[in-house]
């Protein structure tokens, strides 16, 4: 399975984690750029014995969206951001997180989130904040870009440096502070790292 922007050497870790069985598995991806990963794994999903399944990815950059990642799939992109997703398809949200009225007000769950939109200490903070209640036990949240690669770097959205590093630190994460997370697992990809936690 082919992923996208500096997923390499991650993709059957990603996999593995879609694969868990579970009766139901809504995907979450914060930032899609071209959509590679959010199609790609919204294949693998639809193709999997699961009826109740849903993905969805936000992203204000909606104009990179390649509609040939997410061929065979009902992709539906959501003008309005209080709606709702939609079961058995791939919604796509083109506003920033902190726009999407939906997931202020959401209750359905987020069985996985990659976490990989704005990658500036807050931001990084806040997107975790966000889906934090809406992750059940068992549940999964993937912050990519973990670590030092793209430290320094500037992140138009915010006009501040990439740091999720600090900001998986300071959720208390990283020491095993925040109560009802696992240990990180560290998925050391091609060129970059991603931080994955389990909802226990
Ligand atoms: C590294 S790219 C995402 C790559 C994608 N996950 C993949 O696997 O190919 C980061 C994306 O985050 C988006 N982004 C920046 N700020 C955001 C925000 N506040 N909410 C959602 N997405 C955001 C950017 O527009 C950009 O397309």
């Amino acid at each position: 399975m082919k992923l996208g922007l500096c997923m390499e050497g991650m993709e059957d870790y990603i996999e593995q984690v879609i694969r868990r069985p579970r009766k139901e598995l809504n995907y979450l991806e914060i930032g899609v750029a071209y959509g590679e990963t959010l199609g790609g794994l919204s294949k693998v999903i639809s193709a999997m014995e699961i009826d109740d399944w849903m993905t969805i990815g936000i992203d204000p950059q909606h104009e990179l969206l390649q509609i040939r990642f997410f061929e065979g799939l009902k992709i539906i992109s959501h003008a309005d951001s209080g709606q709702n997703p939609e079961p058995r398809s791939v919604n796509h949200y083109p506003y920033p997180i902190e726009e999407c009225v939906w997931i202020a007000n959401a209750t359905m769950p987020m069985h996985v989130v990659l976490i990989d939109g704005c990658h500036s200490r807050k931001c990084a903070t806040d997107n975790f904040l966000t889906v934090e209640p809406l992750v059940p036990v068992g549940g999964t949240v993937m912050f990519h870009d973990y670590g030092e690669r793209n430290a320094g770097q500037n992140q138009p959205h915010c006009n501040a440096l990439v740091d999720v590093t600090s900001a998986v630190e300071d959720l208390g994460l990283m020491d095993g502070k925040r109560p009802g997370w696992s240990a990180p697992d560290m998925v050391h990809g091609d060129s970059s790292i991603l931080a994955v936690f389990n909802r226990i």
